[in-house]
């Protein structure tokens, strides 16, 4: 899985969202990895028609019905969105809020992603059975030094607690990601895909840092 997360970045403003969206649908299709698209609340909806999975930034506890400014799971499912990260580290909610959370989406057959900052996070969340857990060292976030390069025992250690979940959880990992030699490393180290941000967003020429990437992922995978 290969989630790029637009944040509120300027570079992503306006029409060049679908420009970033269109390039990542067409690479998945290239080299058949699973390319996830998380852009700002107010894309959701329009991003409904790539064929890749579009996730929300982030999502709320709150019900159906008259919950002003909140973003409600089961609303947005019928807009197509296919699931959400949940706690990005831009973004914390409580663990009452998580806990909810995963299995409301879950239920929804919507696709949960808990950010985590740390193996203790890790071993606690991965309990809840979400679909991915990210794990992200806020230090190292927009930094362009890698998780994979910077704290590989990181996620070695995050892949061993998702396993010790028994369960069908997967590892991805994000921050400071900004080459295909940073993603083969942090595949070779365990991690079911990776979660990216500036490295694709920030990059002068998006068709050549996505292929980059998607490129590593699957000569990687196909080595392991
Ligand atoms: O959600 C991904 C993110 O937090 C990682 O950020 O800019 O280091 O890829 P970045």
């Amino acid at each position: 899985m290969f989630i790029i997360n637009f944040k509120n970045y300027n570079e992503i403003s306006g029409t060049n969202a679908s420009k970033l969206a269109k390039i990542a649908e067409k690479i998945s299709k290239k080299y058949g990895i699973k390319i996830a698209l998380v852009p700002p609340q107010h894309f959701l909806s329009e991003f409904a028609r790539y064929s890749i999975p579009v996730l929300a930034q982030h999502v709320d506890t709150a019900g159906i019905g008259s919950t002003t400014g909140f973003i409600v799971p089961e609303i947005i499912k019928k807009s197509k969105v296919s699931g959400s990260l949940l706690n990005h580290s831009e973004h914390r909610i409580s663990e009452k809020e998580i806990t909810e959370l995963v299995p409301r989406l879950k239920k929804l057959d919507m696709i949960s992603v808990v950010c985590v900052k740390d193996v203790d996070e890790v071993k606690k969340y991965a309990k809840l059975n979400p679909d991915y857990i990210a794990i992200e060292p806020p230090e190292l976030i927009g930094t362009g030094k890698a998780v994979s390069k910077e704290k590989p025992e990181i996620i070695t250690k995050s892949v061993i607690a998702v396993k010790q979940a028994g369960n069908s959880t997967k590892l991805l990992c994000g921050a400071g990601i900004v080459s295909g030699e940073d993603v083969t490393k942090a595949i070779q180290l365990g991690a079911k895909g990776i979660l990216v941000a500036s490295g694709i967003v920030k990059a002068k020429n998006w068709n050549s840092i996505i292929e980059e990437f998607a490129s590593a992922i699957s000569k990687t995978q196909r080595r392991l």
